[in-house]
């Protein structure tokens, strides 16, 4: 049986195994443990005198071979290119887009470096699995390396429009790497099209019905694998954690009000000061709603190296006491903004309490809170979810209430129909929900994915024999 390399940005260490690490870190160490292999990537660790030489640590089945980066190449790496320029742009956020040459020649530089780390690890059967936006070219610089393995790429963010990607400087470079790869995965059809759209008109290239393109000398496919969560076990969490201390605080806090909840990155994708314009909406335009709910927004601090992120938590930070200040009572605090991070297993509690999930991003890949917000719920008594339109959970999440993200009233108007929605009405909506967040499990991803990979290993044996 071939071993599984998976390589990403962010390595998730043996000891954030358990309800702390993500959807996507759990399925990761899964298919790991099952398949057998290596989990690569950068360590986290910043360092002057940084050196290329991999750290390994074998933990089970599975060897986390990690390395460390320099100071100078964390900067235009992950700072300038990855979240200064690629960010921003596959999030159609045009404006904040930030181009250095020297962030590009950094970001190809680590990929390089970082393959070159790699590829003396690689047995010759097995099976590559390159993860997000960072890593474009990874797969590119293996094959410098004479590495004809499979490589699979999946993007967890959206591929930008067409007219987009065509603003970023060198935009061919990124394109023709691409094509390194066997299998490429995208969260959405849109996405894909995109992808397709700039294959072809861009860099000259053709697609076919079936998902085959063909760039330069080099062919691969293209697909599209939207992401789910590991419903089951989210749901369990949340039976267990419905009567847990922090819950029962929490509940109790809001001494009978109605909860709303929003948790997100502190991100400027995320769309939190248009939601807190909503929230301002709600409270002006429903005034029966004052005194009666607690809105609760958890947004832990994120990439703070990178400038508009600064930005947007001073920009917050002035709107919660601007909302307060006008609305609250002595005994009433309208918003609750926290900037702390919560483990999994208390967020999964804190969603069944919440009778409003509210997930309004601006642009997301797909957004794994919307799907656990589902999975959280009560059956004999389930909230309601107002979901942005262009997330990408949206496409399969089609009974939440759904938003512009941008239009404040939009969303105000969406929340005040979740606060008096009929429980007939909130059950129906959710057990469609719950049926698709069960059906498509993070499992699902993972084996589609891979067997659509190794599908492509049959048929490049098969074209050689
Ligand atoms: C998004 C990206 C991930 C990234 C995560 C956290 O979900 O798609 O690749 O790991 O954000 O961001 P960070 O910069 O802290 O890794």
């Amino acid at each position: 049986m071939s071993r599984l390399i998976i390589v990403s940005n962010r390595v998730a260490s043996p000891s954030q195994q358990g309800v702390r690490a993500g959807g996507l870190a759990v399925a990761m160490h899964e298919a790991l443990d099952r398949y057998g292999g290596v989990w690569f990537g950068w360590s986290g660790e910043t360092k002057d005198d940084a050196t290329w030489n991999p750290r390994v640590v074998e933990a089970g089945n599975v060897t986390y071979v990690t390395v460390d980066l320099k100071t100078e190449d964390y900067q235009d790496y992950y700072i300038n290119y990855a979240n200064g320029t690629l960010w921003p742009l596959f999030h159609n956020q045009l404006g904040l887009i930030k181009f250095s040459r020297a962030g590009f020649d950094g970001y190809l530089r680590v990929n390089a470096k970082m393959a070159e780390a790699l590829a003396p690890m690689i047995r010759p059967d097995d099976v590559i699995w390159v993860h997000d936006y960072h890593l474009i070219p990874f797969g590119d610089e293996l094959r410098k390396h004479g590495i004809n393995n499979q490589i699979g790429f999946f993007l967890h963010t959206p591929f930008p429009p067409r007219q987009l990607f065509e603003a970023l400087p060198r935009h061919t470079v990124l394109l023709h790497s691409f094509a390194a790869y066997d299998l490429i995965g995208f969260q959405t059809d849109e996405s894909l099209h995109a992808f397709q759209e700039s294959v072809i008109e861009l860099a000259h290239g053709r697609c076919y019905g079936d998902g085959a393109f063909i760039l330069g000398d080099r062919h691969g496919h293209a697909a599209v694998f939207p992401i789910g969560i590991d419903t089951e076990r989210f749901a369990k969490y949340a039976r267990r954690t419905a009567r847990s201390r922090h819950t029962t605080r929490l509940k109790e806090s809001l001494s009978g009000r109605a909860l709303i909840i929003g948790v997100d990155r502190l991100d400027y994708s995320k769309g939190i000061p248009n939601r807190f314009d909503a929230i301002h909406a709600l409270l002006t335009d429903h005034p029966e709603h004052r005194n009666q709910v607690s809105f609760l927004q958890i947004a832990p601090h994120s990439r703070s190296d990178v400038t508009e992120y600064k930005v947007l938590r001073k920009e917050l930070e002035a709107a919660v006491g601007a909302i307060n200040g006008k609305f609250a009572e002595y005994d009433w605090t309208p918003l609750r903004y926290v900037n702390r991070a919560f483990s999994r297993l208390v967020l999964a509690g804190f969603y069944r309490a919440a009778r409003i999930g509210l997930v309004t991003p601006l642009r997301d890949g797909m957004n794994l809170v919307a799907k656990e917000y589902v999975a959280a719920q009560d059956p004999d008594d389930p909230g309601v979810l107002v979901l942005s339109r262009f997330a990408g959970a949206a496409n399969e999440l089609k009974a939440a209430l759904l938003v512009n993200p941008y239009d404040a009233d939009d969303i105000a108007n969406a929340i005040h129909r979740g606060l008096r929605m009929s429980l007939d009405e909130r059950q129906m909506r959710w057990k469609h929900m719950m049926d698709v967040v069960s059906a498509n499990t993070v499992t699902t991803w993972r084996e589609a994915f891979l067997a659509s990979l190794y599908e492509t290993q049959f048929e490049k044996v098969a074209a050689v024999g």
